[in-house]
């Protein structure tokens, strides 16, 4: 299959790339560079053998975005590009919605143009908000998004149900991911935050590496095993194998269907920081702080769904999730130059 994927440059999208190298497909990638480095396209290559078509294109560019279509003719799209950092959708929220909205707008659009009837698509269990208790299970639906960037997932999620209800023949796979963490076993790709990291593991895999001094871990006053916040982590390589199945699924089905990726357990903050200090070695200092607003207690996925319509399982666990991470972290301390 010719599988078109946008984002295909970022953190997701590179490791899905080369695991729909190995699985015998061929990914055309389009990003606009704004959060990965085109030094990700060798190290790709370095990976599989395979470089990539590479369109540097921002989605926005409707014209832009067409000349990528007319180059080819794909079997399928991923579409990863998007902004994604909660807080900076809070301050940002037009910034948000005009690329993660009006971007997918012109990729539907011009996915409908050119015939391609296979889309997956990077959801979140953001989606849920707080409204349900964990295990969150896709018949919950929708909960009340707490920030802009979750809105624009939730937003995709309908427009792609819509789209898929008016055409018959559109198939729709709506993933959502839970936390995606680790990195590809060479060490040469990975997750390559912006500045100070916003998310949990990232933050960790800098105060390992004496870039930042100490771990803030927000809350210890939850109802949770230690009192702070769980969350269902998954390593990146598995939710990269789960496109490739999703894509799978999207051969031989219709219709939008909405589908967890996790593993269906959950691990503390306090479990996650321990599990890297023995991933590194090192001991990593923290110190408790105030609760972060709009964090809820405990967040994991029910993963049965994937499992009966995808046959997707998870292989890795929490302590390679963490040796992952820290081999590419410890590697590439400035990112991927
Ligand atoms: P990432 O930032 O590493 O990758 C996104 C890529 O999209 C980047 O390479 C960026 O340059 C590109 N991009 C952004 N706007 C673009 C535009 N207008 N045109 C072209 N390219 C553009 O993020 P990621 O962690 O790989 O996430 C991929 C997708 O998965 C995102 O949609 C994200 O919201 C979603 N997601 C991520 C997580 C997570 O924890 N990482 C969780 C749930 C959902
Ligand atoms: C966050 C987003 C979610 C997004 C996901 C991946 C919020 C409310 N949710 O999820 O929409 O899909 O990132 O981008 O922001 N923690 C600390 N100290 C830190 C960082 C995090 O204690 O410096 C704790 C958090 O309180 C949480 C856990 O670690 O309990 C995981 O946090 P994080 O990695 O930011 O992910 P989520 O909040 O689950």
């Amino acid at each position: 299959m010719r599988v078109l994927v946008t984002g295909g440059t970022g953190f997701i999208g590179s490791h899905t790339v080369v695991e729909l190298i190995n699985a015998g497909h061929e990914a055309v990638i389009v990003d606009n560079l704004y959060n990965s480095d085109i030094h990700v396209l060798d190290r790709i290559e370095k990976i599989t053998g395979v470089r990539p078509e590479f369109f540097e294109t921002d989605i926005l560019d409707f014209e832009g975005l067409e000349k990528v279509f007319q180059a080819h003719e794909y079997d399928a799209i991923i579409h990863f590009a998007g902004y994604k950092a909660v807080g900076e959708s809070v301050a940002k929220p037009l910034v948000y919605y005009e690329n993660n909205i009006s971007g997918s707008l012109n990729l539907y659009h011009l996915a409908a143009k050119y015939n391609v009837k296979r889309i997956v698509f990077s959801s979140s269990a953001t989606v849920y908000g707080d409204d349900f208790e964990a295990p969150f299970k896709e018949e919950y639906g929708y909960g009340t998004t707490t920030n802009p960037y979750g809105t624009t997932k939730l937003f995709n999620e309908r427009i792609l149900t819509d789209l898929a209800f008016a055409d018959k023949e559109l198939s729709a796979v709506l993933l959502r991911y839970f936390n995606p963490i680790g990195a590809h076993k060479s060490g040469l790709i990975g997750e390559v935050p912006n500045g100070i990291p916003n998310n949990l593991l990232p933050y960790i895999a800098k105060v390992a590496n004496g870039q930042l001094p100490y771990l803030s871990v927000f809350g210890d006053d939850y109802d949770t095993v230690d009192g702070t916040g769980v969350r269902d982590y998954i390593h990146v390589v598995d939710l990269a194998r789960a496109h490739v199945k999703a894509l799978d699924y999207a051969m031989n089905h219709t219709g939008a269907e909405v589908i967890n990726i996790g593993t269906g357990k959950g691990y503390s903050v306090l479990q996650v920081l321990h599990a890297y200090e023995k991933a590194c070695g090192k001991e990593i200092p923290y110190k408790i702080v105030a609760r972060r607003p709009g964090d809820i207690a405990t967040c994991y996925a029910d993963p049965s769904k994937a499992k009966k319509l995808l046959g997707f399982e998870t292989q890795y666990d929490i302590e390679e999730m963490c040796e992952d991470g820290y081999r590419f972290s410890s590697q590439n301390p400035d990112g991927i130059k």
